[in-house]
């Protein structure tokens, strides 16, 4: 299994170019299957991820042609409306392809993707919002069966934020009887990226981004070509690595716009942050300040950022306090990065960070894809060298990670 070795201690300076969205290309890939036409995305990162939802496409039988960074999808000749615990295990975004089947194949047979590293992750509310239009729907020997001759539109309503949850009955509504309303949607920029791509594809949507979301079913949808928005939650670790190390970096092919709350708090840490139409500029100062934090759903602080945001609290000046308050078991990486002499105290969904002004390389283990990347910034800080292991959570999320880095100027390198 692969390692990552880093030496740490480089300033971070100099340029490197944001990859399309991982959370926005997953949900847009499942697009593919609402309609016979062909959908081409561009911008699409080389992730793992990626990799695991063309395979789950291709065994359903969608044809895939990819080519760079675009990938073709041609989901005429469907005729497989199933998602193997196989797959499914290894990427809960695999649930992605429920609503959309169950929408234009009238049934759907998903496998549950089970209990996972940062929690339980339910997918009680997309099973709720299915059945309130109509489906009839089972769960036996762990598979999600969806049945659907046709479904209808409705009023849905979600216990909780929910964002694929969101993205999966918007997809479903699309081609349903009548009109559908989701009330308490996610307002993540990827709900919008989506919604954006399927009503180039003739869907009847509005609203997106805000928390209800008016969807007019049609009878069928066209293909298109759309390009994937930039991966903020990568923007925002790279911003994060720069500022860890008192660095002074430009992200090309992104933008500030979806990050005021990760850029809000970088600034009171003490960086300078300057947003362009498509680049972001970063300067550090030579030590942080500690800055806490609560998670909450878009446009609050990202769960996905909190994990590189105890990294840098745990070198900056002071004590900050993080909450998280999306998933109940996301501190995993909190034991990792006090193997490398961090000074952190865990209570409930709580944790104190009192910044050291030096961390110490170690080896250390990634749990999951963002603890993974608090791993990083932690090690580009340390003294010495830090090994990470089971670094295949980082390749499902970060497009040529060691490239990327040792672009600006880290001294990071694959072991094998
Ligand atoms: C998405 C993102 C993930 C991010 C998360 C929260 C993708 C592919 N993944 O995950 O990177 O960390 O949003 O911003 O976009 N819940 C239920 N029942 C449900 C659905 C959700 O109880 O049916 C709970 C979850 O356990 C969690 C909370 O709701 O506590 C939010 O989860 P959700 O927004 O659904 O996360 P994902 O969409 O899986």
């Amino acid at each position: 299994m692969d390692k990552l070795l880093i030496e740490g201690g480089q300033r971070l300076t100099g340029e490197a170019a944001i990859s399309g969205a991982k959370n926005a290309a997953l949900p847009l890939l499942t697009a593919a299957l609402l309609t016979r036409e062909p959908l081409v995305l561009t911008n699409v990162p080389a992730l793992n991820d990626i990799g695991t939802m063309l395979k789950l496409l291709a065994q359903m039988g969608v044809r895939i042609e990819r080519d760079g960074d675009t990938v073709t999808l041609d989901a005429a000749g469907l005729d497989n409306p199933v998602a193997p615990y196989e797959l499914v295990k290894t990427m809960r975004a695999s649930v992605l392809v429920l609503g959309p089947l169950a929408a234009r194949c009238g049934e759907a047979k998903v496998s549950l993707p089970g209990g996972c590293a940062i929690g339980a992750r339910p997918v009680d509310q997309h099973i709720k919002g299915l059945t309130a239009m109509g489906a009839e729907v089972t769960v036996e020997h762990g598979y999600v069966h969806a049945k659907s001759p046709k479904l209808k539109g409705a009023r849905l309503f979600t216990d909780m934020v929910t964002v694929t949850g969101t993205e999966n009955l918007m997809m479903a509504a699309c081609l349903a009887d009548g009109e559908t309303v989701i009330e308490n949607a996610a307002r993540e920029p990827e709900v919008v990226d989506l919604a954006n791509c399927l009503i180039a594809m003739g869907a009847r949507i509005s609203g997106a981004g805000t928390d209800v979301i008016r969807i007019q079913g049609v009878e069928s949808l066209r293909g298109t070509t759309h390009r994937i928005m930039p991966d903020r939650i990568e923007t925002g670790t790279y911003l994060c690595a720069a500022a860890a190390t008192g660095g002074d970096i430009r992200l090309t092919n992104t933008s500030g716009c979806y990050l005021d709350a990760v850029i809000d708090k970088l600034m009171d840490a003490g960086c300078q942050v300057e947003s362009a139409r498509d680049t972001i500029r970063l300067k550090a100062p030579q030590r942080l300040t500690a800055v806490s934090i609560r998670t909450s759903p878009y446009p609050a602080f990202p769960t996905d950022m909190q994990a590189q945001f105890m990294a840098i609290n745990a070198v900056a000046e002071g004590t900050a306090v993080i909450r998280e308050t999306i998933f109940e078991n996301r501190f995993m990486h909190a034991v990792e990065l006090i193997r490398l002499g961090a000074d952190i105290k865990i209570d409930g969904n709580t944790a104190f960070v009192t910044g050291r002004s030096r961390l110490d390389g170690a080896t250390v283990m990634a749990t999951d894809l963002r603890a993974s990347a608090s791993l990083v910034i932690a090690g580009l800080v340390a003294q010495g060298e830090t090994l990470i292991e089971r670094i295949y959570h980082l390749d499902r999320g970060y497009e040529g990670l060691e490239q990327k880095l040792a672009a600006l100027g880290a001294r990071v390198r694959r072991v094998k």
